[in-house]
């Protein structure tokens, strides 16, 4: 197949190499931008007479039917066309004749790839900002039903403090809302238009770049032509940030994976969600979880790619850069099917709420509560700390619970303890009393389950 670049070439390109240096197995999911791109670009060659309106009203038409041939999945690429944007203008030369051969006027493929993966880097943020806010959702409405929940909250995996089970579902809230803000931010410096820069300087063409910004709902432009060409750092922003909401999927799954298990029982994992075991009949495993898991090392591979890809590039365009494509386009893949399976399995999780009551006898979840309830009788919290160690201390010799504790030896320890006392010490209650911002109880769970709910409406 003839090469749209062959004209200083004398021999054919060696297959091997073909095959090695071909993108087009899988930057055709470009190919609806790269379109859009050509339009835009082709519109503004007309409007500053480089190309007829003649010709650009066939380009338009041929590039319609293009994208149409595309989208049915019926075009036949050829990897001896290296890449989408050969392709498209190969395919589009085969219908419209002659005029197709003016849509490279002052454009090359430096600027024209880091177009298109930007347009399609700007589309897929949105797609997943709104796939991120299913989530949040999900998890709003999953802690709403269950606002009355105490379960025991955890540090170094060791019991620590009563909680509603609704502020450690809020929590996941937060940080997915700092994973849409951190995409957010980036879309504004992914949305700056590299067309116009040409190969890396620029053209002698009259061209309007600023009305191809218009036309692709670009904010700015990419302002030095080498820059433009040259940096793939949107790449590094957005797979950094969606790295992190990973991490934060990846920390979710593990605790519904702990929630679920055989140890815990605190949930049962919905039929639709699980798998079986094709050994052991009894099995219900979380495989949704441990895949989401699992993913978060791609996707964080997928980083690692991109930045080492960049790294010690001499200016400005390499053929390293076509490396950006693969991490980012399974990135995103990743992030689409994990967000709509998760936000899909929460409203099916059930908290087992005698389970979650069980769970609160260990663990001396209230020995923190009773130091606190010393410090409001005038104690220093240090001394309070003391006390209320030793009465665990002595229970757990005893083998017996705080509120087990008689009047008699709590008084030894400490004249202050009065039979109020017995009241603080049921960890069920304990969140009813916590009053600080933002805490674990219902009066601040309360509060941020309304604020969520109003700003995902
Ligand atoms: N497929 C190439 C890439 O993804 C397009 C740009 C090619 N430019 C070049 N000068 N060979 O980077």
């Amino acid at each position: 197949m003839a090469k749209l670049w062959k004209g200083r070439f004398k021999g054919g390109t060696n297959p091997l190499m073909e095959a090695y240096s071909e993108s087009i197995s899988y930057d055709r999911e470009l190919a609806e931008v790269d379109i859009q791109g050509s339009l835009a670009h082709g519109k503004m060659l007309a409007s500053v007479g480089l190309m007829s309106k003649k010709d650009y009203a066939a380009i338009r038409k041929g590039l319609g039917e293009v994208l149409n041939i595309i989208k049915s999945g019926k075009a036949k690429f050829d990897t001896a066309d290296e890449d989408i944007h050969m392709s498209v203008e190969k395919m589009l030369i085969a219908r419209v004749g002659e005029a197709a051969k003016r849509i490279h006027t002052a454009r090359s493929r430096n600027d024209q790839v880091a177009t298109d993966l930007r347009l399609w880097t700007r589309g897929k943020i949105d797609l997943i900002d709104s796939l991120i806010a299913n989530v949040q959702r999900a998890l709003v409405n999953l802690a709403a039903k269950n606002d009355k929940l105490v379960i025991p909250g955890y540090t170094h995996l060791q019991r620590a403090q009563p909680v509603l089970v609704a502020q450690h579902l809020l929590a996941y809230v937060e940080m997915f809302g700092r994973d849409r803000e951190r995409l957010t931010d980036a879309r504004k410096r992914v949305n700056r238009m590299p067309l116009g820069s040409g190969a890396l300087a620029g053209t002698t063409l009259p061209i309007d770049r600023h009305m191809v910004m218009r036309e692709l709902g670009f904010e700015a432009l990419c302002e030095n032509s080498m820059d433009g060409v040259s940096d793939r750092d949107f790449v590094i922003e957005v797979l950094a940030a969606l790295s992190t909401l990973f991490i934060h999927l990846s920390r979710f799954s593990e605790d519904i994976i702990l929630w679920s298990s055989s140890e815990w029982g605190l949930i049962k994992l919905d039929d639709a969600w699980s798998t079986g075991s094709s050994i052991m009949p009894q099995k219900r495993n979380p495989d949704l979880l441990e895949l989401t898991r699992g993913k978060t090392g791609r996707v964080v591979g997928s980083l690692v790619s991109i930045l080492m890809t960049v790294k010690g590039l001499p200016m400005t365009y390499n053929r390293d850069l076509q490396e950006d494509k693969e991490p980012i386009f399974d990135a995103v893949k990743q992030a689409e099917g994990a967000l709509a399976c998760i936000a899909g399995f929460v409203p099916t999780i059930k908290f087992e709420e005698k389970v979650a009551a069980s769970m609160l006898v260990g663990g001396f979840l209230d020995a923190t509560v009773l130091a606190e309830y010393l410090v409001e009788k005038g104690m220093p919290f240090r001394v309070a700390h003391g006390v209320s160690g030793r009465l665990v201390r002595h229970c757990e010799e005893k083998g017996l619970r705080l509120c087990e504790v008689d009047m008699k030896t709590m008084q030894a320890e400490s004249k202050l303890i009065g039979k109020d006392i017995y009241k603080c010490l049921d960890p069920a209650n304990t969140p009813k009393a916590y009053k600080s911002a933002g805490s674990a109880g219902h009066k601040e769970v309360g509060k941020a389950i309304r604020k969520w709910k109003a700003r995902l409406k």
